[in-house]
């Protein structure tokens, strides 16, 4: 057995208030089209959010995250909004909305809205006019149209790529071009216009007059581009000694993490400081390095900004250690929380990237004839990073289904994809579709409960009736009461608002460090490690016995 023989290095000291929610809320990312189906037609939607809030008030999360249900044609499952100020009727009605909210708050629950802000969807008011108005017209100045290159314009302006593959313009009929980072339907907005800035502070007050306490703001990072559109040399920072980009799914280049976004941020903290109370924005910025993110958290801009530098970490405890200790070091320095995620809608689940053969490396989806994950070693390995990121001092996101345990889809038949990723790249890209599969609640109940007519807009894999929240609620041990059981100890113990302080002795394979008076040990090494005689184990992510702590496992102790 191993003691503790150094000194603890302090890395994050803790901040002894629990004042500022969102420095240290777990905040759960509902997806609102398969998350809970109230209607019935397979999609989910505001009242079946509504109805399972009582599951999230259970789990223990703090806050809740909806993903876009504005209207829209859903060509990006509604990251394309054509109105950003109704909900589009597949979700239901802005009344739902406000009856969600009610009841969210009555549970204790806030609640925070995606804005999608760098693009709107071509059916938006504003491109259809620019479209109607042609050339030169001050309509088509909300967006980026543009002359095409050669000698009858027939190239695109710049050589820039969409996110989701091919090129990022498209040709309209007058002969001009307009860009878009994304696909197609997803026209970028011209955010040196005073309409776009002043239309978007609009849409922030609309839903906080109705509410709202924060905002996930969508591809922070973009909406502001480098003057004059300049061709991108194509250079990428790749992580050092991997090959996989520093910034994921392409995020670099001249339309990306200008100087100049961050003025609209100091504008939008403007509008939240209007209101009363404690409310926050969140960038979805996917910009390296961690010095460059701490940029959108500064006291006059955001709050909090998604830590994708962890969850692109792999499987490592060096690697993890430095990402967690350079986490801290920026957000500190201006006296932000450190956020941590390890899943979302747009990754493949962390369940699934933990049982590849490299564990933790991220494909953009996977399909039938890839290489599978491993289920259960993946599985075992989600359970540790997880009890790993709840030990850690911040905030924490949880992506709907991962207090399950749930693995992506990774056999779904192409023909049944819908993720525009896919189509743009020729299926060369799998896409996201399988992180996005309506979730089991009912293990007996055809649709595993998703829907009260058992339809799902995408299939379930058979093997998810074990991961069936009725399969698991109330069995100690399952992913689920894990969950609920690390979630109450965060809570009870201030775990949020702690401090971190390295404990070394344990080896390079381990991650051991104190957080108040919690001793967390993460082995994602194969050999066991001994823990500290007499210790009691608050909560672990698989059984812990005798004093040993087994591979791949993490575990929470209370010292004698
Ligand atoms: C963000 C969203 C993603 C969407 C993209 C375009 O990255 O998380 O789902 O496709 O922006 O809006």
């Amino acid at each position: 057995m191993t003691s503790i023989d150094t000194r603890p290095a302090l890395v994050h000291a803790p901040s002894g208030t629990d004042g500022e929610w969102w420095r240290h809320a777990v905040i759960y990312q509902v997806y609102p089209r398969s998350f809970a189906d109230g209607s019935g037609d397979g999609i989910g939607d505001l009242p079946g959010i509504t109805s399972r809030l009582p599951h999230l008030a259970e789990l223990g999360v703090d806050a809740v995250w909806l993903s876009p249900f504005y209207r829209s044609p859903q060509a990006d499952a509604g990251y394309d909004v054509a109105d950003y100020r109704d909900v589009d009727p597949l979700f239901g009605t802005l009344d739902d909305f406000d009856a969600l909210l009610l009841r969210a708050h009555d549970l204790g629950l806030r609640v925070i809205v995606d804005l999608v802000p760098n693009h709107t969807s071509d059916e938006h008011a504003w491109f259809q006019a620019a479209m109607a108005a042609g050339p030169g017209s001050p309509e088509r100045e909300r967006y980026l149209f543009r002359e095409g290159q050669g000698e009858t314009g027939e190239l695109p302006p710049n050589n820039w790529e969409s996110i989701f593959g091919g090129p990022a313009w498209t040709r309209v009929a007058d002969g001009q071009w307009y860009l878009h980072l994304f696909d197609s339907r997803q026209p970028d907005l011209n955010w040196e216009h005073p309409e776009v800035r002043a239309e978007f502070e609009d849409v922030l007050r609309f839903w906080l007059d109705r509410g709202v306490d924060g905002f996930r703001i969508d591809v922070a990072h973009g909406m502001v581009k480098e003057p004059g559109l300049p061709d991108w040399d194509g250079h990428v920072s790749m992580i050092e000694g991997s090959d996989e980009p520093v910034a994921g799914n392409g995020n670099q280049g001249p339309m990306f993490d200008q100087d100049g976004v961050h003025e609209i941020y100091r504008a939008w903290n403007r509008v939240l400081a209007e209101y009363a109370g404690d409310r926050a924005l969140v960038a979805e910025a996917w910009v390296e390095p961690l010095s460059r993110l701490a940029r959108y958290v500064r006291p006059d801009e955001m709050q909090q900004a998604f830590n994708f530098a962890f969850l692109a970490t792999l499987w490592d405890a060096p690697a993890l250690r430095a990402v967690i200790e350079a986490s801290y070091l920026t957000a500190d320095s201006v006296g932000a929380p450190t956020t941590w995620v390890l899943s979302n809608h747009d990754v493949v689940r962390h369940a699934s990237r933990l049982g590849l053969p490299v564990a933790g490396s991220r494909p953009n989806g996977i399909g039938h004839g890839d290489e599978q994950p491993d289920e259960e070693l993946g599985l075992r390995r989600a359970r540790a990073a997880t009890l790993l990121m709840l030990g850690l001092p911040g905030s924490a996101y949880l992506y709907q289904g991962e207090e399950l345990g749930l693995p992506d889809h990774t056999a779904l038949p192409d023909e049944l994809r819908q993720d525009p990723a896919f189509f743009r790249t020729g299926g060369a890209e799998r896409g996201r579709d399988g992180c996005r599969v309506p979730l089991p609640w009912a293990a007996d109940e055809p649709g595993f409960g998703f829907s009260p007519t058992g339809v799902t807009w995408l299939p379930q894999p058979a093997s998810w009736a074990s991961y069936a929240l009725d399969a698991q609620r109330g069995v100690s041990g399952s992913t689920y009461e894990t969950y609920c059981l690390a979630l109450a100890v965060r809570r009870d113990e201030h775990l949020g608002t702690g401090g971190l302080a390295w404990a070394d002795s344990y080896g390079d394979d381990v991650i051991a460090f104190e957080n108040r008076d919690v001793l967390v040990v993460a082995n994602l090494g194969s050999e066991p490690v001994g823990l500290p005689a007499g210790a009691t184990v608050l909560a672990s992510s698989t059984p812990v016995s005798g004093g040993i702590l087994p591979g791949d496992a993490t575990v929470w102790l209370r010292r004698p």
